[in-house]
C-alpha cells in the first residue's frame, strides 16, 4: 500500500481522442499555477502527446529565458507485444514510481491512452480521482451505456463503466478511499443542438446509475491546442506573465473552464485533509 502523500488525478476513457491529453495539460499548468507540487505520468508513451507537450515547455523557457512552472514528469513507455513477465515489469516499475513521487508531491497527474493495456488498467487503480473526458457524441457515450436507440434510455453501463467499478470493489476491499469519477463533457459546441440536449439527458440519467459527478464542461475552443507546439496554455497568459500573448473574450472564458474543473476537483480540501 502507498504512503499516499499525493492526490492522485487519472485522466481517462477507454477512447481515443476524446481530450484526455489536452485536459491534462491544462490541469496540470493550473495546479502548479496555484502552488501545488505536481508530478505527471504519460501512460501512453508511444504517442507522447503529454510529455511532447511538456518538452515543448521546457524547451520554450530556454529559448525565451522565461520562468514557467513545470512538472517533474515520467513518461512510461508499454513493452512492445509484451508477455505476461513483461507486463509484470512495467506494472511493478509504474508501482515504484508512483510511491517515489507520493511521498513528494502534492498531486499526480497521469495521462492515460485511448485503449485498455497493462499500464491503462494499472494507472487507473490509483486514481483518487478519475477525470474522464467525453467529446459530445453518442458514440463517445457508448463507452460508459447502452443505450436503446428508440427510447435513448439507459440499458446498461458498458464496458468502460464496468472496469470502473470493478476497480472500485477492488479498492474497497484494500480499504482505500472511494474512487471520485468525474465526466467532463469536453469540446462543446456553443450553439444549442438537439444532440447536445441528448447527451446531456443520457449522462444525467448514467450518472445516478454508475456513480460518477459531471461537471459544466469544455467549450470548442482554438486556444485549448494552438499553443501546444509552445508547451503553453491559455493559463500562462496571465497580465503578470512573461509570456506576451494578448486575452480575448475566448481566453477569458477558456480559462474559467479549467479552473472550474479545478475547484471541482477540490484539491484544497483532498490535499489538507491528507496532510492533517
Ligand atoms: N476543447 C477543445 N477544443 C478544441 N480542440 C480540442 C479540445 N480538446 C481537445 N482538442 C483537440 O482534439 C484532439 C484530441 O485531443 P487529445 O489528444 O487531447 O485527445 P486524447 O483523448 O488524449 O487522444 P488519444 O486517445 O489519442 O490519446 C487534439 O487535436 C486536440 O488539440
Ligand atoms: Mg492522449
Amino acid at each position: 500500500m502507498l504512503a499516499n502523500k499525493a492526490h492522485i488525478i487519472v485522466v481517462g476513457n477507454e477512447k481515443g481522442g476524446t481530450g484526455k491529453s489536452t485536459i491534462s495539460m491544462h490541469l496540470i499548468v493550473n495546479l502548479l499555477k496555484d502552488g501545488f507540487k505536481v508530478a505527471s505520468i504519460d501512460l501512453d508513451g508511444r504517442q507522447g502527446s503529454l510529455s511532447k507537450f511538456i518538452q515543448n515547455r521546457a524547451r520554450y523557457i530556454e529559448k525565451h529565458d522565461v520562468f514557467l512552472p513545470l512538472p517533474e514528469h515520467i513518461c512510461a513507455m508499454p513493452a512492445n507485444l509484451t508477455s505476461a513477465e513483461e507486463c509484470r515489469q512495467d506494472i511493478e516499475q509504474l508501482e515504484a514510481k508512483i510511491e517515489e513521487l507520493s511521498r513528494e508531491y502534492d498531486v499526480i497527474v497521469i495521462d492515460t491512452p485511448g485503449s485498455y493495456n497493462h499500464l491503462f488498467l494499472a494507472g487507473h487503480e490509483y486514481a483518487d480521482t478519475l477525470v474522464t473526458p467525453i467529446n459530445d457524441s453518442l458514440v463517445d457515450l457508448d463507452v460508459l451505456a447502452q443505450i436503446n436507440p428508440d427510447t435513448l434510455k439507459v440499458e446498461a453501463p458498458s464496458h468502460y463503466a464496468e472496469l470502473v467499478w470493478d476497480i472500485r470493489k477492488k479498492r474497497a476491499t484494500k480499504g482505500k478511499p472511494q474512487m471520485r469519477w468525474i465526466v467532463l463533457r469536453n469540446r462543446l459546441a456553443h450553439l444549442k443542438t438537439r444532440n447536445k440536449g441528448n447527451t446531456e439527458k443520457i449522462l444525467d440519467e448514467l450518472s445516478k446509475k454508475v456513480g460518477f459527478f459531471m461537471l459544466k464542461g469544455v467549450g470548442e475552443r482554438v486556444i485549448y491546442k494552438e499553443l501546444y507546439l509552445q508547451g503553453l496554455t491559455v493559463l500562462d497568459l496571465d497580465e503578470d506573465s512573461e509570456v506576451k500573448i494578448p486575452m480575448s473574450m475566448s481566453h477569458v472564458s477558456a480559462r474559467q473552464e479549467i479552473r472550474r474543473l479545478v475547484s471541482g476537483i477540490g484539491l484544497d480540501k483532498l490535499v489538507l485533509n491528507r496532510a492533517s
